[in-house]
């Protein structure tokens, strides 16, 4: 089995996108990518953080927007027009999830489609789902980037998505569906899920469910991207990151990814890609 190394690889793009941003800064445009946190949810803290500083080592300026946790939808959605309109923004990221007194949809649906550096707005769902261009989700296409540095051909390929969410199920299964492969969506309430498994030439695990996807349910020679990551603490209390899939049970598999190292970093570095596309866009 060849690890698929989300390391390396996120590195390799966030070099090239460095080298786009100081072409646009060439131009007089430096791309600006403004960040939106409520709250204080341990987890998003430690991927803002990330996202900042990546955006920061490639050139992208970063405008980091912090709101209490209790911070009314109002005053969010008065964030967002303000950002819509700011001409040093051209990507917008609001940190799901967001505390309960915040209608998420509705957050989304205000975000400027050409400033969804997510790819989360409707209008962008749209275009994914008709292949008509738009910004697409950042962890779909990190995972999309890892296939293609194993595999040349899709058509026909049978591949097995485990986890029906908006971030990432669904968009994957569409990006899928668009090279051609047989696509299964599968989610919590799927019955018989190894053997649909079994079946799988890729299969993509985001259920969130940790080492869920057992070595006996992965076929030999096929390719498994792993983006579950969940922290578990071990019996010695220490704590680790836990992927979707039994990675230590792989070995017949061609190619996966680990936890960490896999599918997070790509997210990141297609976050700062999808940035650049905004800008790009906008400076034309
Ligand atoms: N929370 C978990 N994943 C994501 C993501 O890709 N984007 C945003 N905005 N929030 C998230």
């Amino acid at each position: 089995m060849t690890p698929i190394d989300g390391r390396a690889m996120a590195r390799a793009l966030t070099d090239r996108i460095a080298a786009d941003v100081a072409a646009l800064v060439g131009d007089g445009i430096r791309p600006g990518l403004a960040v939106v946190l409520i709250g204080n949810h341990a987890p998003s803290e430690v991927y803002v953080a990330r996202k900042i500083a990546e955006a920061a080592r490639a050139g992208i300026a970063s405008f980091e927007h912090r709101l209490p946790a209790d911070t009314d939808e109002a005053a969010l959605l008065a964030l967002i027009a303000r950002l819509n309109a700011d001409r040093a923004v051209h990507g917008i990221l609001v940190q799901l999830p967001l505390p309960p007194q915040i209608d998420a949809a509705r957050v989304l649906d205000a975000i400027a489609p050409a400033k969804d550096v997510d790819g989360f707005h409707p209008v962008n769902v749209g275009r994914l789902s008709t292949g008509t261009g738009g910004l697409v989700p950042c962890t779909p296409l990190g995972c999309m980037m890892l296939l293609d540095s194993v595999i040349d051909d899709y058509r026909g390929l049978n591949a097995v998505v485990i986890g029906k969410s908006n971030i990432v199920g669904k968009p994957v299964a569409m990006l899928l569906l668009e090279r051609e492969c047989t696509v299964t969506v599968t989610h919590i309430a799927t019955r018989g899920l190894p053997e649909i498994v079994r079946a799988a030439d890729i299969v993509v695990a985001a259920a969130g469910a940790p080492r869920l996807v057992r070595g006996d349910w992965v076929r030999p020679g096929s390719v498994v991207i792993d983006v579950g990551i969940t922290r578990v603490t071990d019996t010695a209390g220490k704590a680790r990151l836990v992927g979707d899939t039994a990675f230590d049970e792989l070995g017949h598999a061609r190619a996966a990814t680990p936890v960490p190292g896999g599918v997070g970093p790509m997210t990141i570095a297609c976050l700062l890609a999808n940035t650049v596309r905004a800008a790009e866009a906008a400076g034309r």
